[in-house]
């Protein structure tokens, strides 16, 4: 079963070559993906990135106030912290966030909301750290007509490779987490239970990557 021990087993294991891999896997449109995710945001403020990985949204983020990041993995946040000096990064759970009522302006999450496991809380959480009116911006896979040959891609022609770089039992795990993708209305009804809009959505790549974005009232 996963936990989020397992989680964060995974992605500590992975941490080295995981760079590499996200680029091999899209082709590197990760790049290009992150990027539209953070030109839906407001520049306002203070960021907080979920799931920061190895930190490549605040990389390339331009808000004008704290960059900030957390995530289970600490073999994740040693990478974020070489690639982004001025970057603060908190190994901390989405689902219970350290920090004050109204703390960010903009939350993200690039390929993490699917991983959670409680993302009710998660959800709870983000509203109580966001200011009135903030953003909570996602980029992730969406359930389409495009989610079965994605789940066949890894699960029989990627894999060779997977294994290779990071052993079967995680291979497996990334192969399922493919399964947990939402769709835009399921994702609209989840956040909408914490008070959230959806204020903006785009697809990419044949409707299998959205971008999301939802607003907190202000
Ligand atoms: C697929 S990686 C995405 C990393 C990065 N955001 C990116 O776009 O490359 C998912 C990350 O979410 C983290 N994660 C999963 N569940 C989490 C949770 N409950 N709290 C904090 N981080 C979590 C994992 O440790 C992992 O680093």
């Amino acid at each position: 079963m996963v936990s989020k021990r397992v989680i964060s087993d995974v992605f500590n294991k992975v941490s080295e070559k995981y760079d590499i891999f996200l680029d091999l896997v899209t082709l590197g449109l990760i790049n290009r993906w992150q990027k539209t995710l953070i030109s839906m945001l407001s520049e306002e403020g203070n960021r907080l990135d979920i799931g920061t990985g190895t930190g490549e949204v605040l990389v390339k983020s331009n808000n004008r106030g704290l960059k900030v990041g957390i995530d289970l993995a600490k073999g994740m946040l040693i990478k974020a912290k070489k690639k982004c000096k001025e970057c603060y990064f908190v190994l901390a759970d989405a689902e219970n966030l350290p920090f004050k009522e109204g703390s960010f302006n903009t939350i993200t999450l690039s390929l993490v909301y699917r991983h959670l496991l409680n993302k009710e809380a998660f959800l709870s959480e983000a509203n109580r750290v966001l200011k009135p009116g903030g953003q909570i911006g996602i980029l992730d896979l969406s359930k389409s007509k495009m989610t079965y040959p994605l789940f066949i891609l890894f699960k029989y022609i990627l894999k060779p490779l997977g294994v290779l770089l990071f052993g079967p039992d995680k291979w497996e795990f990334f192969v399922h987490s493919i399964e947990n993708s939402l769709s835009k209305e399921e994702l609209a009804r989840e956040t909408k239970k914490f008070g959230f809009e959806l204020v903006d959505y785009k697809e990419s790549f044949f409707g299998l990557v959205m971008f999301a974005v939802f607003k907190k009232p202000s």
